[in-house]
C-alpha cells in the first residue's frame, strides 16, 4: 500500500481567541485542538505528517506530543500557499491529506471514509464537504445541473447565485501527492483577496484531466472551525458528549453527564459510576465498580476496582482495591496506594508508598514516606520531610501506631509494631514493639487559678 501523509496547517494567528496563545494550542480539555487532529490523521492512517507554523510557532512546536514534522510559513498568503511550503514533504508518491489545525472535531472514521471513496473511484483529489444552513462566509461547492463537481468558489469571489449553495468546502482533502505537487506550482493569488486559495487546486487537477470530486458528511459538526472562545466552548461540549456517550453505551453510570469531563485517553471499566463534577484525564483507568466524585479530579493515574473516591484530587498516582478516599483528600504524584486503606478527610500524601489496610483517617500529611500495612495514623500526623534545603525519606512498619499530632522528623524509622505517643516529636528510630513517648510532661500547678488573682 501506498504511503499516506498529512499536512495540517497551523500557521494562522487566530485573533479572534483574543489570547497572547497560538490558536491550535488552545485546549479541549486534557489535550490540544491540534492533536486532536494529528490523532484523527494517524487514525485514519497517515504515518507521516507535517505541521505548518507561523504565528507563534516555538509554543506550537513545544505543545505538540506527537513525531511530526514542522515547516514555518513565514508569511500567511493563503491556505494555498501554506501548503507550497511543504513541497518537499510532500514528495510524489502515495497520498496526503491536507487538514486545518482549528479543526478538533473531525474524525478518524470520517478522514478513513474519504480515503476509502478517493481510492474506489480513483480520484486526483477529493474534498470534504457537507450542507448547512447557514453557508454565509465558507468556501462554496460548485456542482452542474447532473450534480458533477466543477469547482469550490470562496465567499468573497462567488458570484450572488454561487452564495446561495449551501454545500461548502470543509477545508479538508486527500490528494494523491503528485497532483497537489503539479496544482501548487499552476496556484495564483489572482483573486479578490490576493491570497493563494488551496480549493483553487480542486479546479486546476480536474483541468489536467484528473476526477476531482466532494464528498459529503452528514455530521456537519466534524468540520466546525474553533474561531473564539465560544467556539472552543461549543466544541468541548460536542467532544465531551461524544466521549460521556460512548462510555454510557460502554456500561458506565453517570448522574449527569453534563457535568463531567473525562479526556480521550481515559479508560474505564463497566460498573464505574461517576458523580457530577468531576473531570478525569490524561492516562487513567479506572477499574471495575469504582466510584468517582462527586467533585473530583483525576489524572494520569491507575485506580483500582469497588474504590470510592469522594471530592477528591488524585494526580500521577496508583490506588488499589477496595480502598477509599476522601471527602478533601489530595493525592499527589508518585504516590502507589494499595488496597482496603483508607484516606480520610484533610489528607495529603505525596511520593509515598501506603501498604494494605493502612488507616489514615483526618488531618494528616504523608510526604515521602515508605508505609507499611496495617498501620494506623491518628489524627494531625506529619510527616516532616522538608528542612528547608532538601526533602528527606521516612519509613513506618507494618501495625505500627501513631498517636494523634505526631511529628515523624525525616529522615527517621519507625519499625513494624511500635507506638507513638499522642502529641511526640519523633527525631529517632523507634525501636519494633517499643512506645516512644517525646513530649514534655504533665505538669499541674495546683490552685494556679486563684492565686493569680
Ligand atoms: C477556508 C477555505 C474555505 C473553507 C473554509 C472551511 C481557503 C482559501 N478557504 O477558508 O473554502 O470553506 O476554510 O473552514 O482555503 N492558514 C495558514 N496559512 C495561511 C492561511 C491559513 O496556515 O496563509 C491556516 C489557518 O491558520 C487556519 C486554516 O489555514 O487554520 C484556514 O485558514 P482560514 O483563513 O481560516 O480559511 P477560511 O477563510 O476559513
Ligand atoms: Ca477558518
Amino acid at each position: 500500500m501506498s504511503v499516506i501523509k498529512a499536512v495540517i496547517l497551523a500557521a494562522g494567528a487566530g485573533t479572534r481567541m483574543k489570547s497572547e496563545k497560538p490558536k491550535v494550542i488552545h485546549k479541549i480539555m486534557d489535550k490540544t485542538m491540534l492533536d486532536y487532529v494529528i490523532e484523527s490523521a494517524i487514525e485514519a492512517g497517515a504515518t507521516e505528517i507535517c505541521v505548518v507554523v507561523g504565528h507563534g510557532k516555538e509554543a506550537v512546536i513545544d505543545s505538540v506530543k506527537y513525531p511530526v514534522t514542522f515547516v514555518t510559513q513565514e508569511k500567511q498568503l493563503g491556505t494555498g500557499h501554506a501548503v507550497m511550503q511543504t513541497s518537499d514533504f510532500i514528495g510524489t508518491q502515495g497520498q496526503v491529506f491536507v487538514l486545518f489545525g482549528d479543526t478538533p472535531l473531525i474524525t478518524g472514521a470520517s478522514l478513513s471514509k474519504l480515503r476509502e471513496y478517493h481510492d474506489m473511484n480513483n480520484h486526483g483529489v477529493t474534498v470534504l464537504s457537507t450542507v448547512v444552513d447557514n453557508s454565509n462566509g465558507y468556501g462554496r461547492i460548485i456542482r452542474s445541473d447532473e450534480g458533477d463537481f466543477l469547482k469550490s468558489v470562496e465567499h468573497k469571489d462567488a458570484t450572488k447565485t454561487e452564495r446561495k449553495v449551501k454545500e461548502i468546502n470543509s477545508g479538508m482533502y486527500i490528494y494523491n501527492a503528485s497532483a497537489l505537487k503539479d496544482s501548487l506550482d499552476k496556484l495564483t493569488n489572482d483573486n479578490s483577496q490576493g491570497e493563494y486559495y488551496l480549493p483553487d487546486t480542486l479546479e486546476s487537477i480536474m483541468n489536467d484531466g484528473l476526477k476531482v470530486e466532494a464528498m459529503k458528511i452528514f455530521d456537519y459538526e466534524e468540520i466546525l472551525g474553533v474561531n473564539s472562545k465560544v467556539q472552543l466552548f461549543e466544541a468541548t461540549s460536542i467532544i465531551r458528549h461524544r466521549i460521556n456517550y460512548a462510555w454510557m453505551e460502554a456500561g458506565v453510570t453517570m448522574i449527569d453527564a453534563n457535568q463531567v469531563y473525562i479526556g480521550k485517553d481515559v479508560e474505564l471499566s463497566k460498573e464505574v459510576t461517576i458523580m457530577p463534577g468531576t473531570i478525569i484525564e490524561g492516562k487513567t483507568s479506572i477499574g471495575w465498580g469504582t466510584t468517582i466524585g462527586p467533585n473530583t479530579k483525576i489524572i494520569d493515574s491507575h485506580i483500582g476496582e469497588f474504590t470510592k473516591i469522594d471530592q477528591s484530587t488524585v494526580l500521577n498516582s496508583k490506588i488499589g482495591n477496595h480502598t477509599t478516599i476522601g471527602p478533601f483528600a489530595y493525592i499527589r504524584p508518585n504516590s502507589d496506594i494499595g488496597n482496603h486503606i483508607k484516606v480520610g478527610d484533610f489528607v495529603e500524601i505525596k511520593n509515598a508508598t501506603i501498604k494494605d489496610h493502612t488507616k489514615i483517617s483526618h488531618l494528616t500529611y504523608i510526604g515521602d514516606a515508605d508505609v507499611g500495612e496495617y498501620v494506623n495514623f491518628g489524627c494531625g500526623t506529619v510527616v516532616v520531610n522538608y528542612d528547608g534545603k532538601s526533602k528527606h525519606r521516612s519509613v513506618i512498619g507494618d501495625h505500627a501506631f501513631i498517636g494523634c499530632n505526631t511529628n515523624l522528623i525525616s529522615p527517621v524509622i519507625v519499625e513494624s509494631n511500635a507506638y507513638t505517643a499522642a502529641g511526640s516529636t519523633i527525631t529517632k528510630t523507634v525501636p519494633k514493639d517499643a512506645l516512644a513517648i517525646a513530649r514534655a510532661r504533665q505538669e499541674n500547678k495546683l490552685e494556679w487559678v486563684k492565686k493569680r488573682q
